[in-house]
Order: C-alpha cells, then structure tokens, then sequence
C-alpha cells in the first residue's frame, strides 16, 4: 500500500493513517510529526521551519521535499507507506511524482478525507497531541492511550492559527483533489462521521 492522504487539517488524516499502520505495518510519513520533532530537537531545519508553523502557513518546499525523500529510503517505507501531509501543494506533488518513479514506485490512491470546516474548527480547537508519540485524541485525555506521554495542545490548534491554516488548506492543498482526480487515483471518504465508520469505508475502498 502506497498511499497519499488528502484533507484539510483536522479532518482526521492522521486518526486513520495511525489505524492503518496498525493494522497493516506500513510506514506512516507525516510531515507535521517530522517538522514537529526537529522544533522540538531545535535542530536547524526546526528553527526555519518553526515561525512558518506558528503563522499556519506552508514551511518552505525545499526543506519538506529533503525530509520526505530521506523518509521515503528507510526500511519500514519499503512495505508500503502512508504519506499524511505531504504533497501539500502541486509543486510537492510534481516532486513526489518524480522521486517515486525514480524509485520504480506507483501510488496506489490519493486518499481524500472530507470534512465540513465549522466541523474542523470544533475538532482542532480540542484536540490534545501525546509529546512523546504524536498520538491524537479528543480534550479531557490526559494520558496518552497508546505509550503514557504527557497529552498537549498544539501551539497551531489555536483559534487564530487555525483560520490561517484553513485559509492555507483552501489556497494551496485543496487544488490537489483535482490533481489526484485527472490521474485517476482519487479516493473520496466522507470523514464527518465516526472514527471506526469512517475506518470501515477507508478499507473497502483501498480493497482491504
Ligand atoms: P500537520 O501536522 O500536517 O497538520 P494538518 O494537516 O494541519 O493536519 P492535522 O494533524 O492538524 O490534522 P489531521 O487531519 O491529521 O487530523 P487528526 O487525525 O489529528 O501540519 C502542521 C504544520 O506543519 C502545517 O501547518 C505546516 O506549517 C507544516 N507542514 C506540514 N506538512 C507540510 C508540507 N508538506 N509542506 C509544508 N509545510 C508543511 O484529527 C483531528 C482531531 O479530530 C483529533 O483530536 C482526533 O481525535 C479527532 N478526530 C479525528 N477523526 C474524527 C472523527 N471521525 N470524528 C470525531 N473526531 C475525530
């Protein structure tokens, strides 16, 4: 399985891409946990990209593009990935086109997980990130379920960081629905419903 997930933020992109790694041992890539981990390791890709985070807008190509072609070469991709948040915008996903058929690699779909805004809003505005593992739950968890860490909120799931990203998904991600769709590999789930009935839906179109 080698898969792109398409999705404005909080539409639950993540939420699914952890059952399915869970269940199907493949590579889970988000660009988010990757840019996340080096802000917190303050390594020098964590101090460019951090500002551009924090202002709910894309970090710039370039840095994204190096960190996923390196993730892509680590031996857990090699059974498949799950690639959450990366491309981003149509120049990524011409870059990721090419890096993949370099490697001999088709995607298999463009999982688009659809969801209403004033329902993301709702959704992002409580949601609570693990610091150790980046494992997502609503508010009220403290605990992480999955390793024990310590539950957060993120410093973008901030009312006025949210609308800038919204703003961001809208400009440059959404085209990326009628990208997938000319290729024929776009796959369309309604995402506004249950964890465990959207993750029913996401199977039977993948043919799992
Ligand atoms: P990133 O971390 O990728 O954030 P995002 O796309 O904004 O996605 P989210 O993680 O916010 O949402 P999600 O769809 O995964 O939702 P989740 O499953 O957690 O990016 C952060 C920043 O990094 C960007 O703004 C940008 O600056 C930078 N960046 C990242 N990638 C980049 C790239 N390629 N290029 C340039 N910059 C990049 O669910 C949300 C909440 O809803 C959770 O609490 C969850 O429990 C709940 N939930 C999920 N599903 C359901 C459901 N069905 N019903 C009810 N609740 C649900």
């Amino acid at each position: 399985m080698n898969l792109v997930l398409l999705g404005a933020p909080g539409a639950g992109k993540g939420t699914q891409a952890q059952k399915l790694v869970a269940d199907y041992g493949v590579a889970h890539i988000s660009t988010g946990d990757l840019l996340r981990a080096a802000v917190k390791a303050q390594s020098e890709l964590g101090k460019q990209a951090k500002a551009y985070m924090d202002e709910g807008k894309l970090v710039p190509d370039q840095l994204v593009i190096d960190l996923v072609k390196e993730r892509l070469q680590a031996d857990d991709a090699k059974k498949g990935f799950i690639l959450d948040g990366f491309p981003r915008n149509t120049a990524q996903a011409v870059t990721l086109d090419a890096e993949l058929e370099s490697m001999g690699i088709k995607l298999d779909g463009a999982l688009l997980v659809d969801v209403a805004f004033p329902v993301i809003i709702e959704r992002l505005s409580s949601r609570r990130t693990c610091r150790s593992c980046g494992y997502t739950a609503p508010a009220g968890t403290e605990t992480c379920p999955r390793c024990g860490g310590e539950m957060y909120q993120r410093d973008d799931d901030k009312p006025e960081t949210i609308a800038k990203r919204l703003d961001t998904y809208k400009a440059q991600t959404a085209p990326l629905i009628e990208y997938y769709g000319g290729k024929g590999i776009l796959i369309k789930v309604d995402g506004d419903r249950p964890v465990e009935d959207v993750y029913v839906d996401v199977k039977k179109e993948l043919g799992l």
